[in-house]
């Protein structure tokens, strides 16, 4: 197929913004797929910020990482992304390249544990004021789950309403697949 699928696409994204020395986030830590990738293209003198409400997430997180020798460059946070403002150092404040978010619960793990409307958009409010002019927030999401739906509406509902003076927001999704694929969204700070 031409067309590039949705998580490949991301993870060009990523690239094109992210280098060396760069502060990143990955919002949604998870098994550390996406920390691993974000650790490797920051390389020693950057650093990722993780951000989960499941400690197992974090413990498994730490060891892939450490499996990497990346324990330099990454800080994880076992808490909501919703408090990612008032914990990432003041001083690094603006200089935020790119954060990341994958929504929904973590496979193999219980389905119960998902990321919530208000906590992804309390989240998204606080990045864009640490963000940089120019950095990217990536919202992968995942909506074929119970709650998926909500969260995707509210998402989509805050996004199309917010002033292109503030953001730049893309929407990169096939709408003629079965089962609820995952979309990209990216939003750009002006
Ligand atoms: C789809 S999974 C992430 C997958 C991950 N990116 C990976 O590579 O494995 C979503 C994750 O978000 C976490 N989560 C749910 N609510 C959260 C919140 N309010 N703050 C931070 N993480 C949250 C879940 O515990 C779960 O691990």
């Amino acid at each position: 197929m031409n067309l590039e699928r949705v998580l490949p696409f991301v993870k060009k994204l990523l690239q094109n913004v992210i280098e060396d020395g760069d502060i990143v986030i990955d919002a949604t830590v998870g098994n550390g797929h996406d920390t691993l990738f974000l650790a490797d293209l920051v390389g020693p003198n950057g650093m990722v910020y993780g951000f989960d409400v499941q400690k197992k997430a974090i413990e498994a997180t730490n060891r892939l990482l450490a499996d990497y020798g990346y324990t330099r460059q990454i800080t994880l946070f076992h808490e909501s992304h919703a408090h990612v403002k008032r914990n990432i150092p003041v001083e690094e404040h603006g200089t935020i390249k790119s954060a990341i978010f994958n929504l929904g619960y973590l496979p193999g793990s219980d389905k119960k544990v998902i990321t919530r409307p208000d906590s992804t958009l309390q989240a998204i409010q606080g990045l864009l004021e640490i963000i940089a002019v120019g950095g990217l927030i990536i919202v992968v999401v995942y909506h074929g789950h119970e709650g998926g739906k909500e969260e995707k509406d509210a998402l989509l509902s805050y996004l199309s309403n917010l002033d292109q003076k503030v953001a730049h927001v893309l929407r990169y999704q096939f709408i003629n697949q079965k089962n609820d694929p995952p979309f990209l969204i990216a939003i750009e700070k002006h």
